[in-house]
């Protein structure tokens, strides 16, 4: 069995940088409020029509092919993490091979929201383990300016998302004790409305286990998964209770940090750095406080880029592997909570 390791990291984010000043000319809201709140200052947002998640993997995906040595002909299988597809379907894993001219490998789209990166990571590398492919193309990519209320009543969701993305390539090693030590993946879907987005959806379908096509007069079949009614009433952007996703996000990144830690035998004090997810500044640093961790442990950039869902975890390690943060033999955790609620790490030793 064969071990899997990150040979190349990369990222993309788009040239617009859009400040908590521009966020005021479009709803009630103040920088004191949102860098309080969340500790974000800033993020960049894609250009309207030239820049899509596909166009934004692609250019996070040549950075970390180009670092692992590799072609793009190389691949032989892409995870794709987004809750931000260019299409309803089909997914942007297929798109991002058609843009790369890759061959005829399989995509696989991941829907994890937060954690979709954490969870694409540990799809991948079963494959590798298994020894069933050996260069696999792992993005997180979100265009969050589409689909934001903009206006004062979207403004406690809008602040604090950031458009993005990153990418690695994971090989198989026969180096023992390298690469991705252990991955663990959770959910609870008893809370799965308190951080959703119900539309485009079939949750409103009117067919029940009684209800039989007959039933149905001329003219009532055909619901659509977007109504002129659903748009008219904002029912198409995203929900948050922030204080209920605040409380939980608390207790289950700490469980899910130590969980992989307990498996592998090992401790915080031999974390060189832990990589959250970047949901708010004030997540992290409570969960940096109940880990008893030091500042240099922890990577945190929200306040340049935002929350990015499924692209925060592998922009925040490939700039921290940029800064040099990272170096060989570190022990490093990505650790994700987020929509579902879905949480989940993976331990790697560089
Ligand atoms: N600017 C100014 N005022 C605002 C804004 C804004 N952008 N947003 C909300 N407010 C107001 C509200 O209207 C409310 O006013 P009121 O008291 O007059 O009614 C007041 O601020 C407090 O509103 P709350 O929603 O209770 O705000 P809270 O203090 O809880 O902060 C926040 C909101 C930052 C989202 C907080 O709940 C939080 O940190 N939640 C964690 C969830 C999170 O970070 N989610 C990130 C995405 S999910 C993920 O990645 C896991």
């Amino acid at each position: 069995m064969f071990q899997s390791k990150i040979a190349g990291t990369g990222m993309y984010v788009p040239a617009n940088v859009f400040t908590n000043q521009d966020m005021m000319k479009f709803m009630d809201t103040s920088d004191e409020w949102i860098q309080e709140r969340t500790g974000i200052k800033e993020r960049h947002f894609a250009h309207r029509t030239d820049e899509t998640t596909t166009t934004m993997g692609v250019e996070a995906a040549k950075i970390a092919i180009e670092r692992a040595g590799i072609t793009p002909q190389d691949i032989d299988f892409i995870v794709f993490a987004t809750l931000s597809p260019d299409y309803y379907f089909p997914g942007c894993g297929v798109l991002l091979q058609r843009a790369m001219q890759m061959k005829e490998i399989g995509a696989l789209d991941v829907r994890n929201q937060c954690s979709g990166f954490v969870y694409a990571l540990s799809v991948a590398d079963q494959f590798i383990k298994t020894g069933m492919y050996k260069n696999i193309l792992v993005v997180g990519a979100e265009k969050h300016s589409f689909g934001l209320d903009f206006s004062t009543r979207g403004r406690n969701v809008s602040v604090i998302f950031g458009d993005g993305a990153g990418a690695v390539v994971l090989q198989p090693t026969e180096d023992a004790g390298r690469g991705i030590l252990s991955t663990h993946l959770h959910s609870d879907g008893n809370n799965a409305e308190i951080l959703a987005m119900y539309n485009p959806g079939t949750h409103a379908n009117h067919w029940s286990k009684e209800t039989k096509l007959a039933d149905f007069n001329d003219g009532e079949m055909g619901d659509m998964f977007m109504s002129h009614a659903m748009i008219d009433n904002a029912q198409n952007f995203p929900n948050m209770d922030g204080p209920s996703v605040f409380k939980v996000a608390v207790e289950k990144f700490p469980q899910v940090i130590m969980e992989a830690l307990k498996a592998n035998g090992l401790d915080t004090s031999d974390l060189r750095l832990l990589i959250p997810h970047q949901a708010n500044l004030r997540i992290s640093q409570f969960v940096q406080k109940k880990l008893g961790l030091r500042d240099d442990q922890v990577h945190n950039n929200i306040q340049r880029y935002g929350n990015t869902t499924a692209a925060s975890v592998p922009i925040a390690l490939c700039e921290a592997w940029e800064q040099g943060k990272i170096k060989e033999g570190d022990l490093v955790c990505l650790a994700a909570f987020g929509s579902g609620f879905t949480w989940a790490s993976a331990l790697l030793r560089w």
